[in-house]
């Protein structure tokens, strides 16, 4: 996998950490005449504020169950995204849906805190008073855009995006952010181009209109993302995920079409993996991290037609330190897994930490759901570099 490619390992570590970085030498045991068995082992552990994840799958009913404790593990807050069928429209609906997922939190997670943080789904028919009423009352932090039909349950997304001024402009007063899945649909766009595109036609024009609109590029693909969003800073970011900064379109065909490595916006050239990879490593305030975890059954993936979604929850912040550990660049890490999010949505980083450390293991297989089928983890069965410190 193109990942491979950038293995800089400690070249350089920084002197000025902003988290707590040591490194420790273990002694394996001596063996019979007094000798160490084995050289010694540098391990490395990294403390950071504790991360939140801003776009987060989890689905509802029995596979919720499954895929939650995989995100409340390593995070403390996680946007949570509306797609769901019937998509949640309504302050009501965003109301339940946390209830479901507090509801059935693991006991030690419930203990330490997790918050999930509601967003609404737009449609052709919202209405901005109901917006504004839903970020009042504490239910919704941000609204979600999805051009209609550009990705998994977008159906009833927007068809006429110029026509939602109205509600732009209450989310502009309130400070509220606007989250979108960047692509256009138009069939005639060629699907690696869909991202640049819509930057070009729907995102950049918008930005003029709504110049104090908080707005997030979600899950980024692209060199021209990474270029407006920079160009734009002071309302614009993007959230990057973990599978993107490890994937190419590349390697969608590695030893054979593999749906598991197939999701909305697809990952693209490795020039655009490389752009990625150096925007979370620059620490800078635009970029953020946004897993977009999105399970999929097994049997829904190997298909005639399999539904787009990678499911990353059970390693992302694992892959997240293994990429900021690769580019040379460990003590930009916790601006980008828990500071720059928090600075844009408005809120305070989280006080509590957590420690990762530099320790191979295996990256889980399957999760079951408790109907007997189950999701495939990405990276399934590979090792890795870091792991989290339970
Ligand atoms: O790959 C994706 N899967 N991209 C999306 O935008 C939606 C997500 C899902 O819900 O499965
Ligand atoms: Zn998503």
């Amino acid at each position: 996998m193109a990942a491979a490619v950038s293995k800089q390992r400690y070249a350089g570590i920084p002197s000025n950490y902003i988290f707590i970085l040591y490194i420790r030498a273990i002694k394996r045991p001596k063996n019979q005449f007094g000798i160490l068995a084995e050289a010694s082992t540098v391990l490395m552990e990294i403390t950071i504020k504790r991360p939140d994840d801003w776009h987060v799958h989890l689905r509802d009913g029995i596979m919720l169950a499954a895929v939650l404790p995989h995100t409340a593990r390593q995070f403390a807050r996680a946007v949570i995204m509306p797609n769901l069928t019937p998509p949640i429209t309504t302050a009501d609906m965003a109301a339940d849906y946390r209830w479901r997922i507090l509801q059935i939190l693991p006991d030690e997670v419930a203990e330490r805190g997790f918050q999930p943080l509601m967003t609404c789904y737009l449609t052709d028919e919202t209405k901005p008073a109901d917006v504004e009423q839903g970020y009042l009352d504490g239910v919704f932090t941000a609204v979600k855009l999805y051009p209609a039909n550009a990705t998994t349950n977008s159906a009833l997304g927007v068809t006429d995006i110029a026509g939602r001024a109205m509600v732009f402009e209450i989310m502009q007063e309130l400070g509220m952010p606007l989250l979108m899945h960047g692509e256009v649909t138009d069939p005639d766009i060629d699907i690696f181009d869909r991202e640049a595109v819509f930057i070009e036609r729907v995102l950049a024009p918008l930005r003029l209109d709504f110049p104090d609109l908080k707005i997030v590029l979600e899950h980024a693909t692209t060199k021209d993302a990474i270029d407006f969003v920079r160009s734009n800073r002071e309302n614009t970011a993007a959230t990057i995920t973990a599978h993107h900064l490890f994937i190419n379109r590349t390697d969608i065909f590695e030893g054979g079409i593999n749906p598991h490595r197939y999701c909305l916006p697809i990952a693209k050239r490795e020039n655009h993996r490389q752009a990625l990879r150096q925007a979370v490593a620059s620490g800078d305030a635009c970029f953020f991290l946004g897993t977009d975890t999105a399970p999929h059954t097994m049997g829904t993936k190997e298909t005639a037609c399999g539904c787009a979604g990678i499911f990353t929850a059970p390693v992302a912040l694992e892959l997240y330190a293994q990429v900021f550990d690769e580019e040379g660049a460990l003590d930009k890490m916790e601006a980008f897994t828990s500071l720059n999010g928090p600075a844009f949505y408005g809120l305070e980083p989280n006080e509590t930490t957590v420690t990762l450390i530099k320790e191979s293991w295996t990256a889980p297989d399957r999760i079951g759901i408790d109907d007997g089928q189950s999701v495939l983890s990405f990276m399934a069965g590979e090792s890795l570099d870091w792991q989290l410190k339970e």
